[in-house]
Order: structure tokens, then sequence, then C-alpha cells
């Protein structure tokens, strides 16, 4: 099987190296699945300039999504049968045109989507699934902030938010983005490179309005958040892109965390208000039936059309460094995805 390596931090043409490797036969209650496509994230644009902790030491197969069909079944696997077109969730190992994974993270979905689509589902939908529906209580007529709205993880939260009612403000970085959050439904689109989006949710009126913001940007946009939410509310952080700009200076990587800010308990029981950390990584660990519950909705509200992935880009695979490239360059709508 052909895999693409990490095996060296720093720049996209550099960092990967195409290896050929005997394919692995899945154990029991594992599939073996041949690839047409795999996901990038914005983590593994992390783990590739080396300021993403869980990433396996180098030299590494990263990836966290994969589709293709069913080649061969391990001991104990039912319900599956060769040639099914499958998604699977790979812990790492997803840059591969063959993986073996266990059936417990692997959905049946239908022909009609695209790699783009599919891969789409798992490590974004699913997290924005999780977000909104595991970790906080949203109902229509409440007020959310999206950060990095145009992105996969954010144009997931908008397609679920929206589908509940839920009024919804955006930032983004450019023009275009802005068009798209628009185009996506998006009742407040603010270009955040252009004003304060802080300033700009007071003076709409939106002061202590906001019952939950989405934050996978870190630093002090999450002090700014909470300055925002109404009473109940909460910021659910689940990143931290800001690192990507002080990487490798440690004056600014000082000052990100000084911005998150300091925090006790009792500012939150006085306040009524909430942090909420997020990482899949440890859900699919620690709770395993919450991850499938939102693997069986995400699959659910896809099928019945609530959600539809946007693909922004579908590159082969001997274009790896430029997708990854394009990913980090935060000009990327939607998903990015590779095609053997
Ligand atoms: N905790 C978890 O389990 C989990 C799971 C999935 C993803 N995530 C996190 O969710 C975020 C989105 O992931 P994704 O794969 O969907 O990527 P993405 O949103 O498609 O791409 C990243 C986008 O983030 C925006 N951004 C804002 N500030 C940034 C900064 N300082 N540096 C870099 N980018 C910045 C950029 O758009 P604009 O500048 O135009 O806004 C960029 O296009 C990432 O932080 C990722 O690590 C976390």
């Amino acid at each position: 099987m052909r895999t693409y390596t990490l095996v060296k931090n720093g720049k996209a043409a550099e960092a990967f190296k195409l290896e050929d490797k005997p394919t692995p036969q899945p154990g029991e209650g594992e599939v073996l699945i041949a690839s047409e496509g795999f996901g990038l994230n914005f983590a593994d644009v992390m783990a590739r300039l080396g300021i993403y902790q869980d990433c396996p030491p180098l030299p590494a197969v990263i990836g966290y999504e994969n589709v293709g069909r069913i080649q061969a079944l391990g001991k104990g696997v039912t319900g599956y049968m060769e040639g099914d077109r499958v998604l699977a969730f790979t812990r790492f190992g997803g840059y591969a045109d063959h993986i073996v994974t266990p059936v417990m993270g692997v959905t049946p979905i239908p022909d009609s989507l695209s790699v783009g689509e599919a891969t789409a589902l798992a490590t974004q939908y699913m997290t924005a699934y999780y977000a909104v529906e595991e970790c906080l209580n949203l109902y229509e007529g409440d007020h959310a902030l999206v950060h990095a709205a145009a992105g996969g993880v954010g144009t997931a939260l908008i397609q679920i938010l929206k589908h509940k009612g839920v009024t919804v403000f955006g930032t983004a970085g450019s023009a275009e983005k802005l068009d798209y959050l628009k185009s996506l439904g998006v009742d407040y689109p603010i270009n955040y490179r252009e004003t304060d989006y802080l300033e700009e949710i007071k003076k709409l009126g939106f002061d202590r309005k906001i019952d939950a913001t989405f934050n996978p940007i870190g630093g002090n946009y999450v002090k700014k958040d909470y300055a925002l939410l109404n009473a109940g509310g909460a910021v659910v952080i689940f990143g931290a892109s800001k690192l990507t700009e002080a990487r490798g200076n440690p004056f600014k990587i000082i000052r990100l965390l000084f911005g998150f800010g300091f925090w006790s308990p009792i500012k939150f029981v006085t306040a009524s208000k909430s942090l909420i950390g997020l990482n899949m990584l440890r859900i699919a660990d620690y709770k395993p039936a919450a991850f499938q519950r939102s693997l069986k909705a995400v699959v659910d509200l896809v099928n019945q059309g609530v959600i539809k992935p946007t693909v922004g880009q579908e590159f082969d695979h001997s274009e790896l460094a430029d997708a990854h490239t394009f990913l980090e360059s935060r000009k990327s709508i939607g998903k990015v995805a590779i095609k053997w």
C-alpha cells in the first residue's frame, strides 16, 4: 500500500514522503478498506508544523478520515460486506490508500457523496454536532457566535445551528468568505480583519446576549467571547489556531497563553457562564457511545438533506503539499480533500 508519511516538520513541500508498505490485514473487529481518498483537517497542518500535541512521533502517517470500499473483514465483523462503501475514522494513519480500522469507527455512506463531502462528515461535522448537541442546550431564538465560520467545522456549525433556529454571528477573514457566510444564512457575518468582532457585536446591540460561542482560535478570543455571553451562556473552546502565528516565538507564545486569561470557578458561578473544552479524540476514547451517537446523527442529517458539506477543493494525491499549503493559507472554504 501507499502512504504519505510525515517525515519532517515544516514546509509542506518537504514534509511528506510517498512510501510503499505491506498492506495490513484486519484483525478481530477490524476492516480493511481500499481508499478513494482522505480528508485534511487544520490539525494536520498543526501536526506538520510540529505544534499539535496529540501527533505521534515522526515518522508518522497522520490523517483522521478516509473513504473507500471494504476489501476484507476481520474476525467477528458483522453487518458489512466486501465492496460496501464506507466512511472511516482513522486515529492517524488516514493518509494511505489502504487502511485497517476498528469497525466501530466505520459507517456506510451512499455512492452519491463525493470524497470531499463524505470526509467532511467525519472530523469536522462530528466535532460541530458534538459541540452543539452534546456540550450545550441551544434553542430557537438563541444567539451563537462561530469563529473560522467559513472553514470545515465552521460550515458544519452554521448548518446545524441554523437548522435549530439559532441566530448566528460568523467571523471570517475575507470578502469572499463573507459572501459565502451570507449564502449559508449567517445572520451577522463579520470580517474580523476589518473590524473588532467584540465591538461590532456590541454595536449591533447584542452585548451580553450571546448564548454560545464556538472558538477554535484561542488566546484573547476566549476572554472576548466570554465578555459577550448572556447568563447561562458558554464558550466552547476546541482549538488554538492562533498558535500557528506564535510558532517559534517564545514572546508571542507567552502573550498567547496570557491572552487565554486566568479563571476562577467563583467567577463562573456568580456570572452563571461557562468555558467548555472539547477534544474529539478524548471523546472517542472515553465516551464511545456519545461518539457513535454523533456519527449516526450526522449521517442521518445528511441523508435527510438537512446538512450538506461544502467542498472547497479536492486535490489529486500527488498535490498533497499544495493542498496542505492551501489549508494553511487561510483561503480555503469548507472541506479540503485528497483523492487517490
Ligand atoms: N478539538 C477538536 O476535537 C477539533 C476537531 C476538529 C477541528 N478542530 C479545530 O477546529 C478548527 C477548524 O478546523 P478545520 O479543519 O475546520 O479548519 P478550517 O476552519 O477549514 O481552516 C482553518 C481556518 O481558521 C481560520 N483562522 C482564524 N484564525 C486563524 C489563525 N490565527 N490561524 C489559522 N487559521 C485561522 C482561517 O479562516 P479565517 O481567517 O478566514 O477565519 C482558516 O481558513 C481548527 O482550529 C482545528 O484544530 C478541533
